[in-house]
């Protein structure tokens, strides 16, 4: 029975990273005049509302998306992930009180031949993700396992995709399947464009699934990751990144660049941010 649900932690820090970076791939993807398919493992519900008793709870998008909404000096890539949140609240674009899931953010990015597969198990926000992209004939719900849809799913008909795995890692076994399911992915469709997020919480058990992909033989991977503080033994997420499989040209400067600016306006003291090569070409 899964329990997680993102509507607690949307528009935290770990959403700025990941949203970002997903805005950004997809615009450097879209350089290329020619249709992709956007595939989210663990798409969520779409969109959530700030203001409701999940949000309100943690009050986590207080500490990540709200820090930046009125700043005057962000770089392009906050930029325009700000302009897209704002543009999910266009009935009053000064407010924060929606936010865009992953499958909002690529929907205002997705080009007029572009098409989407969005998985999700849990049977509420799998409703309220069909519910949300009910009628649009480029995008996909499935209600299923992300892991097997993707291995499903590969190579696709376009031969240009961006993937993205986004699980809750709610069982433990999800940082070793994630690990097994990226290279038989990336087995059958060599050219993807991968991006893996994961959360620190235990720092060697997240090590132990980035070091099993390092070590695949597969090249161009890069991790892209803040920590708002220091590992620690102690429970909860000292640090969240991206671990990105034949990311586009540029994406690695415009990291540096985002989270140069993330360190500080997000992190605590202790804080740190990493961009690197982890296997070069
Ligand atoms: C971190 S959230 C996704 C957030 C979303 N990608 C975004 O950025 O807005 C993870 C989601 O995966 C779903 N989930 C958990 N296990 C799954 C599985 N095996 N297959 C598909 N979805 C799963 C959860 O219900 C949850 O909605």
């Amino acid at each position: 029975m899964l329990s997680y649900r993102h509507g607690y932690h949307a528009g935290n820090y770990a959403d700025v990273l990941k949203h970002t970076l997903l805005l950004q791939t997809l615009q450097l993807m879209h350089k290329k005049d020619k249709p992709l398919v956007y595939i989210d493992t663990h798409a969520g519900a779409g969109g959530y509302a700030l203001t409701d008793e999940f949000a309100q709870k943690t009050g986590e998008y207080l500490e990540g998306v709200a820090k930046l909404w009125d700043k005057p000096d962000l770089p392009k890539s906050l930029q325009d992930y700000v302009e897209a949140v704002r543009h999910f609240n266009e009935d009053n674009p000064q407010a924060l009180e929606f936010y865009p899931g992953s499958p909002a953010i690529v929907d205002m990015e997705l080009g007029p031949k572009d098409r989407m597969v969005l998985h999700e198990l849990h049977s509420s926000d799998h409703l309220l993700l069909e519910d949300y992209f009910r009628g649009d004939k480029q995008v996909k719900v499935i209600k299923g396992d992300g892991l097997k849809g993707l291995i499903a799913t590969v190579p696709p008909l376009e031969r240009r995709a961006l993937v993205l795995v986004d699980p809750s890692y709610e069982i433990k076994t999800d940082y070793q399947d994630v690990a097994e399911t990226l290279i038989k992915a990336h087995k059958r469709f060599a050219t993807g464009v991968f991006m893996l997020w994961y959360p620190v919480v235990n720092r060697a058990q997240t090590e132990g699934m980035l070091s099993r992909l390092a070590n695949s033989g597969i090249k161009r991977q890069l991790r892209i990751e803040q920590a708002i503080s220091p590992d620690s033994t102690e429970f909860g997420m000292t640090a969240a990144g991206l671990w990105v499989i034949n990311p586009p040209w540029q994406l690695d400067d415009i990291a540096l660049e985002l989270t140069d600016y993330l360190a500080k306006a997000l992190g605590q003291a202790g804080g740190s941010v990493t961009v690197k090569w982890e296997v070069g070409e």
